[in-house]
């Protein structure tokens, strides 16, 4: 099986957001956490951006062992030669560069022409070669840019020495087919494509990061860039966690990797205490409903048997456990299963008693909490 590499920006991408600034201690902390869940690439920053972050990827550079340590910088030499001195003290360094290629961003943000972006490409790539053990490439806006011209980009940076080549889909504007049958034209249309990994890195503002980073990697991708709880810039990045999971969930996807998951729910809950982002409950795999049920047909179900509706052990993710949360859509099978934890044993009248009692206090409160279960079972004739 192909490994798939997991290559986390949580630290950079995930930490532009507003609010979500980390001071470098506290980034360190975070990149502990990724490397022991198994992250094998962690972008700690973007070093010339600003002294603190500089500092952060220093930092990182000489705590973290294990994960290669990634700088950010943009096709400039400055900011390459910065990124180079943040990363000097790492095992394994990568410098990520990379310039946009779409039409939009060469006119309206470069005001340049196709050719002098890959002159200047070619040139950024060249100068970083020799500055760190390896080289990742970013073709800014890949997602709208046509094909046959990244194609040519992405050949011309390989020659110059890219080793990973990053096609973001910036704007968050592709389908998953498109994104893939992108990944797949790279694959099949670049003559050297042989000597680079291509890697995606999808944003989510259509909702499609985690479903576009997928066809990249059915169509070839073999690098998934991510961040925890998937935050990011706008409507965030692909989560780490939804990757992870798909692959652990569909056998067909072919590749392996090293993440173990049952650091997830421990580090999405560092991740949004440190960075001040609550999830919202809903989020797949970590949010605090995902392995909460609380409609009675459901609870019926996960009562007989867990798997009825929940398709991942949340035991496997590092989640407490499934939930019957009680609401006035709950039926009398999860309200007798409350009464036995509770150590309240129920005949079949005194249940219906019970539950008749529940549903016109459910009807009234937003959340049934412990107290309001005793009030009602007290009253209930017990079987002995
Ligand atoms: O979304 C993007 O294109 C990026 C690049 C800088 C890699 O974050
Ligand atoms: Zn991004």
């Amino acid at each position: 099986m192909d490994k798939l590499y997991v290559f986390d920006t949580t630290l950079r991408d995930g930490e532009q957001v507003p609010g979500c600034q980390l001071k470098s201690e506290e980034k360190l902390e975070i990149a502990f956490g990724l490397e022991s869940l198994g992250v094998d690439v962690i972008e700690a920053g973007f070093p010339v951006s600003s002294p603190e972050d500089f500092k952060s990827v220093s930092l990182i550079s000489e705590s973290i062992r294990n994960s290669t340590i990634c700088g950010l910088t943009r096709a400039v030499e400055h900011d390459i030669d910065v990124a180079a001195d943040a990363l000097k003290k790492a095992n394994h360094s990568r410098i990520h560069t990379g310039i946009g290629t779409s039409d939009s961003h060469i006119k309206f943000k470069l005001n340049s022409s196709q050719e002098e972006i890959i002159e200047r490409a070619v040139k950024a790539v060249s100068y970083a070669r020799n500055k760190a053990a390896e080289v990742e490439f970013y073709a800014e806006d890949a997602g709208r840019t046509d094909n046959e011209y990244l194609a040519r980009v992405v050949e011309a940076v390989i020659e110059a020495g890219a080793r990973i080549i990053n096609i973001p889909d910036t704007t968050g504007y592709c389908l998953p087919e498109q994104f893939g049958d992108k990944i797949a034209y790279l694959v099949n249309n670049v003559p050297n494509i042989d000597k680079a990994i291509l890697s995606t890195h999808c944003h989510n503002d259509l909702g499609l990061a985690t479903a576009n980073s997928i066809a990249g990697v059915i169509n070839g991708a073999r690098q998934v860039e991510c961040t925890i709880n998937g935050i990011g810039e706008r409507a965030g990045n692909t989560s780490l966690e939804e990757v992870v999971m798909i692959i652990n969930q569909h056998e067909n996807i072919q590749v392996s990797h090293q993440i173990d998951t049952r650091k997830i729910v421990p580090i999405s809950e560092t991740v949004s205490e440190m960075m001040n982002m609550p999830v919202q409950p809903n989020k797949a795999i970590v949010g605090a409903n995902a392995f909460a049920h609380s409609s009675g047909i459901h609870q019926d179900g996960v009562i007989k048997n867990r798997e009825t509706y929940e398709i991942i052990d949340p035991e496997e993710v590092g989640a407490s456990g499934s939930e019957i949360i009680l609401t006035a859509r709950s039926g009398k099978a999860a309200l007798n299963f409350h009464a036995k934890k509770l150590g309240y044993q129920l005949d079949q009248d005194g249940l219906k008693i019970a539950y008749q009692h529940f549903l016109e206090v459910a009807d009234q409160v937003k959340a049934i909490e412990e107290g309001h279960l005793h009030e009602i079972f007290q009253n209930i004739k017990v079987v002995a």
